[in-house]
This record gives C-alpha cells, sequence and structure tokens, in this order.
C-alpha cells in the first residue's frame, strides 16, 4: 500500500499494491491485494463492471439505478495469465489488469486502448465527515472528448471542465451552474474514433473531471460509498448510449397523448380559468392535449387536497375538459404541512414515515405551504403509503402527475441537513447517501400509485429531480429556466445531453420560466421545443400577471406557433415510432451529431445542430433577428423540408430562416409517416395516413411502430412494425414494405408522397396494379397518390 500526505479534512491518499491472489467464479474474477480487492464481473462482451473493497469488504451491492431485468449475457470470456497483468478477454475487449498495482487499461482485441487508469482506483479517509472518497483516475487519449451527465447546462464536449451530481434547486440557473437538479454519474469518451461509457454507480455526491485540474486526466470520485462502476464499449457512441439504458432500463410506452402539445403556467386558477384557457385553444385550432394546475389548485398547498374555493367540483370541469379533448396534470411536491387537521401529515406521524434528524427531531423546513415535514421515499413502505395516496386524484380524473421541489428544496436551508437519516431499503444511511436519491424514489412511487389507480390507462409522471435510471418510470423537464436567447440554446444542449444520459423523454419551459419573452423569441422556443419529446410551455407568470400562451404576442407570431405545433401532431407517428424504439432498445430519440457521425470530426463540438429519430435534422434559431444560418450536414444527402433542396453532407451550409421556417432537413431516402392536422390525439377516427417518401438513389429503411396510442395491449403483441425499405434508382423508385401486423388501425388508406423523382413519372404501381389517379404538383414536383393500407410494394417508373 501506498500512501500520500493527509490535511485536517483528508487523510492520506491510498493506492492498491501487489496482486497476492485471485480467483474465478462464472462471470466474476477477484484479485486481492493487501488491503483492496477488485471484483471484475462480465456482463456482456462489451459490459464489464469494477468494484473496489477498499479495506477488503464489499458493502451491500444494491443499486436505485439498474434495472431489475438486467441480465447478464456474456458470449465467451475467459483468463489469462501474464507475468506483468492478468488478462480478462470477451469477443470485443481485453481488461488488463496490472500485477502492480492494480491498475486497469481495456483495448480493442488488436490491443488499440479504450481506457487506460492513470493511477486508477485510490482512496482516502474523510476525516472531516466519516467514511472514505473512493476515486478513479484515468489518463485522457489524444483528441479525446467527454460527453453524458445529465442536464448540465454548458457545451456538449465537457473536455476541460469539472462537474458534480448533487441534486439542487436552481432557480434561474446559468450557463455553468452545477450542480444542478438531476444526478447521472454517466460519462462517454471518444477518441481516434472509439466511443466508450463509464457509469459510476455511487449515490453520494459524485464529483467528474474532465481534464480539468491536470490536462492528460479524467477523474471521478465520490464523497463516500463504493468505487463501483459500469466499464461500456461501443466503439459507436449509440450503442453505448442504448448499452447504458439496457443497464438502467427502458421505459414503458408512454400514452401518445403526452407526445402532443401541452400547456402550463404558475398557475391556471380558479377553474373559469382554465376551461377558458382550454376553450382558446380550440376556438382558435391550436392543437393541445395538456392542462397543468401548479401549487395554487390544492388547499393551502397542502398535497392531494383541492382549493374547494377555486375548484369547487374538480370532477366536473377534469370530465368537461376531457370532452374537448384536454387531459389534466396536477402538480404534487414532497413537502407536508405541518398541521395536525391533516390526514396526510397525521397518517405520516403516526407511522413514522417522515424524516428525520440525527438526534431524532422531525426534519422540518419551509416550502410553500409553511413548515413542513418529508416522507422518506427510500422506505419501501413510504414508497408504497405513498403509492396508495395516488387513488383520489386518479379518481377525480386526473391523468399525470408533476413532481417537483423533489432535490429536496427547502427555502433558506437550501437542501436538508447531511445528517438527516434515511432507511435506504433497509440500510439506514445519511442524507449524504439518500440525497441524489430522493427525487428519484418520489418520482417512482408516484408512477406506481398513477399506474396502480389508473389502469388500464398508462400512467404520465414528469418530475423535476432524479437519479440514473429514472427514465423507466419519469419524464423530466429541464427546471426553471430564464427567458433569454442564451436559455434556448441552454435547452437545445440541455435536451441533447438528458437524450444521451438515457432520459430521452425531455423538454424545456418554452419561452423561459422567469421572465417575459417576447414573440420571436417565443416562436423561436416553441420551433425548437416542436423537437423535443417533452412540448411544454411554463411559465412563472403569477405575480406579474404576463401571459404566455400561444396567442399571447400577435397575430403573426400565433400564426408561426400554430404552424410548427400542427406541425408536430402531423409528425406524431414518426414521434410515437421513434419512442418506441427508445423503450425498445435504449435508443436516444434527441441525438447530438456526434452520436450520429462520430467520425467527422466537425461534430465533436456541434450544439445548434442534432437529429431527432433516424431521418430529421434539426437547427434552431437563436438569436434576435437571424436572417439566416450556418449549418453543419454530416456526410450523406440531406433534403430541405421546406423545399426539397438537396445538400451534400460532410460540409456547413447556409439556409436561410425566416420566422416561420427553421432549418429542418431530411435525411434522402427516408420514408415518415404522418397524421392529418389534428387539434388533440383521438380527436378523429383516422381514415387515412400520409407517408411522405424522400428519394435516395442508395438503399434505405424506415420504421413506422403503431399501437392503441394507450392501455396495455402492445405488451400483449398488439401492434404494428412496418419497415420500409426504398431501393431507387434513377429511373425507377422501388418501395417494398415487410411487417409485423396485429393491430388493426381505423385507417383503411394511405396517402403516398414522393419527394426528389429525378425522373417525371409516368406510370405508379401499387402490388403491380397501375393506379391511374394521381398528382404530380407542379411548384414542388412532389407526387401525390393514394394506395389502400395493404400495398406492400410501389414502383414508379
Ligand atoms: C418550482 C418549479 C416550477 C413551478 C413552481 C411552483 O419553481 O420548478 O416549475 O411552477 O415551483 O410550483
Amino acid at each position: 500500500m501506498q500512501v500520500e500526505t493527509s490535511s485536517s479534512k483528508y487523510s492520506a491518499k491510498h493506492y492498491p499494491d501487489t496482486i497476492r491472489s485471485w480467483k474465478k467464479e462464472g462471470n466474476y474474477f477477484s484479485f486481492y491485494t493487501s488491503e483492496t480487492i477488485l471484483e471484475v464481473r462480465v456482463i456482456s462482451d462489451k459490459i464489464i463492471r469494477f468494484r473496489y473493497a477498499s479495506d477488503g469488504t464489499f458493502q451491500r451491492d444494491f443499486s436505485y439505478a439498474t434495472s431489475d431485468t438486467l441480465e447478464e449475457f456474456p458470449i465467451a470470456f475467459g483468463i489469462k495469465e501474464w507475468e506483468e497483468n492478468f488478462e480478462i478477454y470477451t469477443n470485443c475487449i481485453k481488461v488488463l489488469i496490472a500485477r502492480d498495482n492494480l491498475r486497469v487499461t481495456i483495448t480493442d482485441l488488436t490491443g488499440k486502448v479504450i481506457n487506460e487508469d492513470e493511477m486508477g482506483f485510490h482512496w482516502q479517509h474523510y476525516l472531516q465527515k466519516g467514511g472514505k472518497i473512493v476515486y478513479c483516475s484515468k489518463l485522457i487519449q489524444e483528441g479525446e472528448v467527454f460527453y453524458g451527465l445529465g442536464d448540465k447546462p454548458t457545451d456538449l464536449n465537457l473536455r476541460g471542465k469539472r462537474l458534480e451530481n448533487y441534486g439542487t434547486d436552481a432557480y434561474g440557473f446559468q450557463k455553468d451552474t452545477d450542480p444542478l437538479y438531476r444526478n447521472i454519474p454517466f460519462y462517454y469518451g471518444l477518441h481516434e474514433g472509439i466511443g466508450y461509457g463509464i457509469f459510476f454507480d455511487n449515490t453520494f455526491r459524485t464529483i467528474f473531471d474532465f481534464g480539468k485540474e491536470r490536462d492528460n486526466v479524467c477523474s471521478f470520485w465520490a464523497r463516500g460509498g463504493e468505487m463501483n462502476y459500469y466499464f461500456i464499449y461501443g466503439p459507436d457512441l449509440m450503442e453505448v448510449a442504448e448499452q447504458y439504458t439496457r443497464i438502467t432500463g427502458t421505459p414503458e410506452l408512454p400514452p401518445i397523448w403526452t407526445l402532443g402539445y401541452h400547456q402550463c403556467r404558475w398557475s391556471y386558477y380558479p377553474e373559469k380559468k382554465v376551461r377558458d384557457i382550454a376553450a382558446e385553444f380550440r376556438q382558435r385550432q391550436i392543437p393541445c392535449d395538456v392542462i397543468y394546475l401548479d401549487i395554487d389548485y390544492m388547499d393551502g398547498f397542502r398535497c392531494f387536497t383541492w382549493n374547494n374555493e377555486y375548484f369547487p367540483d374538480p370532477v366536473a370541469m377534469i370530465k368537461d375538459l376531457a370532452a374537448e379533448g384536454f387531459k389534466v396534470v396536477v402538480i404534487i411536491d414532497p413537502g407536508i404541512k405541518v398541521d395536525q387537521d391533516y390526514n396526510i401529515y397525521q397518517e405520516g406521524i403516526k407511522n413514522n414515515y417522515f424524516c428525520k434528524r440525527a438526534d431524532g427531531a422531525l426534519m422540518e423546513g419551509d416550502v410553500w405551504p409553511g413548515k413542513c415535514v418529508f416522507p422518506d421515499f427510500t422506505n419501501p413502505e413510504v414508497r408504497d403509503w405513498w403509492a396508495g395516496l395516488f387513488k383520489g386524484l386518479a379518481e377525480t380524473g386526473v391523468r399525470g402527475v408533476w413532481n417537483d421541489m423533489n432535490e429536496p428544496a427547502v427555502f433558506e436551508m437550501g437542501s436538508f441537513p447531511e445528517d438527516v437519516r434515511h432507511d435506504y431499503d433497509g440500510e439506514e444511511v445519511s442524507h449524504r447517501k439518500a440525497h441524489n436519491v430522493y427525487g428519484h424514489l418520489m418520482s417512482k412511487s408516484t408512477a406506481a400509485g398513477l399506474k396502480r389507480y389508473l389502469m388500464p390507462h398508462r400512467p404520465f409522471v414528469i418530475t423535476r429531480s432524479c437519479y440514473s435510471g429514472a427514465q423507466r418510470w419519469s419524464s423530466v423537464w429541464t427546471g426553471d429556466n430564464v427567458s433569454s436567447w442564451e436559455h434556448l440554446w441552454l435547452a437545445a444542449v440541455q435536451c441533447q445531453r438528458l437524450s444521451v444520459s438515457g432520459i430521452s423523454f425531455t423538454g424545456s419551459d418554452i419561452g423561459g420560466f422567469i421572465g417575459e419573452p417576447d414573440g420571436e423569441l417565443y416562436t423561436r422556443w416553441i420551433q425548437l421545443a416542436s423537437f423535443h419529446p417533452l412540448m411544454r410551455t411554463h411559465s412563472a407568470s403569477n405575480e406579474t400577471g404576463f401571459n404566455q400562451e400561444p396567442w399571447s404576442f400577435g397575430e403573426e407570431y400565433e400564426a408561426v406557433v400554430k404552424k410548427f405545433i400542427s406541425l408536430r401532431y402531423q409528425l406524431l407517428p414518426y414521434f410515437y415510432t421513434t419512442f418506441w424504439q427508445y423503450a425498445q432498445n435504449g435508443t436516444p430519440m434527441i441525438r447530438p451529431l456526434a452520436f450520429v457521425a462520430q467520425h467527422e470530426e466537425e461534430t465533436h463540438d456541434c450544439t445548434h445542430e442534432f437529429m431527432f429519430g433516424d431521418s430529421l435534422l434539426i437547427s434552431y434559431v437563436n438569436e434576435a433577428g437571424m436572417k439566416e444560418k450556418e449549418v453543419y450536414l454530416p456526410k450523406g444527402t440531406w433534403y430541405s423540408y421546406w423545399n426539397d433542396e438537396t445538400y451534400t453532407g460532410g460540409q456547413h451550409v447556409t439556409v436561410p430562416t425566416p420566422l416561420d421556417e427553421m432549418p429542418l432537413f431530411v435525411k434522402a431516402g427516408a420514408v415518415i409517416p404522418f397524421y392529418p392536422v389534428m387539434q388533440y390525439t383521438g380527436e378523429h377516427q383516422l381514415e387515412e395516413i400520409i407517408l411522405e417518401a424522400w428519394y435516395s438513389d442508395s438503399i434505405t429503411k424506415s420504421t413506422l411502430y403503431e399501437d392503441a396510442g394507450d392501455h396495455y395491449g402492445y405488451k400483449n403483441g398488439q401492434y404494428n412494425i412496418i419497415r420500409y425499405k426504398q431501393q431507387s434508382t434513377p429511373k425507377q423508385f422501388w418501395l417494398k414494405k415487410q411487417y409485423y401486423v396485429n393491430y388493426e388501425t381505423s385507417y383503411t388508406r394511405v396517402r403516398v408522397k414522393v419527394h426528389g423523382l429525378p425522373f417525371t413519372p409516368e406510370l405508379i404501381l401499387g402490388d403491380g396494379q397501375a393506379i391511374s389517379s394521381f398528382t404530380l404538383h407542379p411548384e414542388t414536383k412532389v407526387l401525390e397518390f393514394v394506395t389502400e393500407k395493404g400495398v406492400e410494394e410501389i414502383i414508379i417508373k
């Protein structure tokens, strides 16, 4: 054992010494030094878990992040003993463990270094607070860039930055504010085209340094707990994202209405106001599916109550809104008002469900209701009790719940003091270990409750704080942002980052939560958010009376906002398919360009362009008065969505940005499903859908997934997966369909629109039969015709 000098806060650093013995049990390998044990577990060909017991004893192996369904699937692996190291190999990688000091080097099969320890694992006593600080340091490879870490409001590439995870109520955060609301200790490295990921599953305050302190060293550490991380090999970053999501879990499919437009404000009340807002959407024909009730719907901010003065009959109100196609989502915070006459307070006190300080006193602190106590969501019994509390809201007709202030936020104190005690599923720990999972477990039990009582409907939860893995049950929004152009950029970056951190179902408060956007900023933000999985306007306009609705900025802006919200609804089948890919394979819905074109160095720092799903590339306008924008397009051919102009990728192109357009490109060869414009999901029984195809002379594949959009029939196979293969030549367009069909859609026809045909069409064949009725639009050159749903092959000559 090697040691360095100590200070009053920390002891000297301890480093592992020589390996004295080792053993293999199944896919677990253990290496023993004089003090430290390293356990290496081969989970798959590409996923290896490393755990270190600094003093020879492992802690309880328990995680709130990993999915219960994570299965081990190592194909082939083994170990070789060399003079200087041990080599654990799989079909894809080699893990070398140095005999002298336990340092780890991971290479591909050709010996190319993917990831390499600098000092590797080491630790020190945390003299000031107790326990140990556990570290791991790695060498930064030539040209390496870093991504990940959840919601950090900073450049996508994290090289040169130091960031930490300790959930914080960051009201009015700015660029580089850290820590923020969420705690996602997962990052990516990419060098020479090789991508990998490291998920440090530790719920204490975690810190990541990507070459800030020392240029060539990347290190991560936690102020307690165990050095316990998963290494995930790509080499494609998208595959790393999928594997990470496999470890931490994929979501169920959401009800399709949640992919529509959401309108929120702090707060819409009384009932008349809510009804008026809803009516305004319908009267102006601006699509909307969801209205939120912020804290003022409650009686004195007591959770699970209604303010009878503002909302005398919530059941009737929600029923009437439902008849107009609106779903209602209500806020629920963790703070329970200290009030002897309040049943939730009484129950919690009686059953000992609230958090306590180290000396046994209740953890009390001020939030909206005044003095509050806080359920200990780390106790499974409390989670079950909390889930049960949603029965009433579900019976009232509420279809989704918004969990807020769950970092946890406490006025003045910021959050809980570190001495607060938590059950932590039987472990009994201090707040230092439980802080980063408090909101995570609150949203987990909220989702469990909603699922229980909303059956057969699918639930919807949105949370502000969480830990890795919350995607299994919740969506998130980026928190209390500001009405500024910089925040529009931040929203774009944060949503890209969250998406590759396992959490695709995300969005920002459109227009900014704090402050007042002008029409131009609001409109440009709506455009960006049209391509975020969660599309919600929200604002803190309670005090100022400022309105932040799609029609608040005058006719010119309203028309553009309406155009984009309508486009969003038209694209719903594409959005839903993209969500299905995420739910199925963990594939991020929003994809930074570095993740789709990692071999093109120009993409590594791109924050202005991203892909949504397989086929759409989006940029956004983030400056007032911008008339044109330079956009990087990855290699390949791209069509402008607006006018079918084609562009060759691998370069920057400049496109005009009039107020009613944003840079939007379609990948050549794409086949994208569209719905007709609708005011809300389920408004009509669809009679037809629209399939738009963009010509390409190389073979391309596209997918459409469909099911009932609610309920769980899809889990019993009631869904359709339709795969389109376009294999065209400059003289013939050829589209072939392969499918699994087990869900009866209401539509019977498909309207086909083909863009970019390089020849004048004379003959259209649907399964060999000529389709005589078609239109070749003279200006756009788009060819349009209608086929029966069952047609499997379309040929155009
Ligand atoms: C917090 C939330 C915000 C909400 C407000 C009142 O600031 O982040 O979205 O409107 O509390 O509930």
